[in-house]
């Protein structure tokens, strides 16, 4: 871990801005189109995620916080004390009181979190709730190469918590980049605690990302609108729809955005056209079997020493360590 100073983190992103206009114009230039779904989350959608994690369908955070209230003293001690602890995507972070809260004598928590908005709000209430634990905020894209900062004391152990299921969003190649990421990151004795969401009913899943109140679409669909102020793109907002399919082959919710017509957008100067009902994959979400799960792990040089799940089981939290093999 690096000893940078730390004070200006919170706003300080990594150049975000330079990486999303050359990725998204490479997105759009791809046949078929893609988006990285990283850029949903401005302040406006990681509010309407917020919304999200609350209406009925979505099963997700439900389950995960049944998980943790059933299971947190037994993961905290699973953990052991004087941890440090790391989480990727902070969000906002209620999961997260929980684990601090019932770890031994915690050193320091980072959470790292792509937007600002998010993480001042969960640095804030984190803060408040439990003033006692150091809390050293990194405003970054979790998927880069990281400066972190360094705790007063000395940890035990580091743990990566990515809860969530965030790792669903990443296609196997790359979550498997990213768990060893992840590996190099917690050192020998350290571990990770990540979410995993299960294979079920494809019409739950299915219903989970198409809520009937419409707020998937309004997240999914605030890309654009991002696209617009940001990097000066003249999307027309009434031009496109949302919908989220289960690819059950491939285990995973596709989200798309579709042209409702023919149409050409700019962005930064450059223009590409929609066909009338081309669609642009701008999300997925993976299902995992605990064995798939084991076997993206065991690719990234990770074992599972052990799993806890809901009591309905829908959702996994899954504790890895490094395998002892040689780092690929
Ligand atoms: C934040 C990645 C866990 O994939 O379920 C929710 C994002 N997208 N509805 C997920 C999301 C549409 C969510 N994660």
């Amino acid at each position: 871990m690096n000893t940078r100073a730390h004070a200006l983190r919170l706003d300080a992103p990594h150049g975000a801005g330079i990486d999303m206009r050359a990725e998204v114009c490479a997105g759009l230039a791809r046949r078929p189109k893609q988006l990285p779904s990283k850029y949903f989350y401005d302040a406006k959608g990681s509010a309407l995620f917020e919304a999200i994690c609350i209406q009925p369908e979505y099963y997700l955070t439900r389950a995960e916080l049944a998980l943790m209230r059933r299971h947190v003293a037994a993961i905290a001690s699973a953990l052991g004390p004087e941890v440090l602890l790391l989480e990727y995507g902070s969000g906002a972070g209620i999961k997260t009181q929980m684990l601090l809260a019932h770890l031994e004598h915690p050193v320091a928590y980072v959470p790292i979190e792509i937007s600002s908005s998010a993480l001042r709000q969960s640095v804030a209430r984190l803060r408040d709730r439990l003033p006692a634990i150091e809390v050293l905020p990194v405003c970054a894209d979790f998927t880069r190469p990281l400066i972190l900062p360094t705790p007063q004391r000395r940890p035990d152990r580091r743990v990566i918590y990515f809860p969530g299921s965030t790792i669903g969003n990443f296609d196997s190649a790359s979550a498997v980049g990213l768990l060893r990421r992840m590996r190099a990151e917690m050192g020998d004795d350290g571990a990770a605690l990540v979410g995993a969401d299960l294979i079920k009913d494809p019409a739950m899943i299915e219903a989970a990302y198409n809520d009937a109140a419409g707020v998937t679409a309004r997240f999914t669909l605030n890309m654009l609108v991002r696209l617009n102020r940001e990097l000066g793109a003249d999307f027309d907002l009434s031009g496109f729809s949302a919908r989220s399919r289960y690819n059950a082959l491939a285990s995973r919710i596709e989200a798309f955005i579709v042209s409702r017509r023919s149409q050409d957008v700019r962005v930064s100067g450059r223009a590409f056209h929609f066909d009338a009902a081309e669609s642009m994959l701008v999300e997925i979400s993976c299902k995992y079997s605990h064995a798939s799960f084991a076997h993206l792990c065991a690719r990234a040089g990770l074992r599972v020493a052990q799993v806890w799940e809901d009591p309905e089981h829908l959702f996994s939290l899954q504790l890895l360590v490094n395998d002892g093999s040689s780092p690929q």
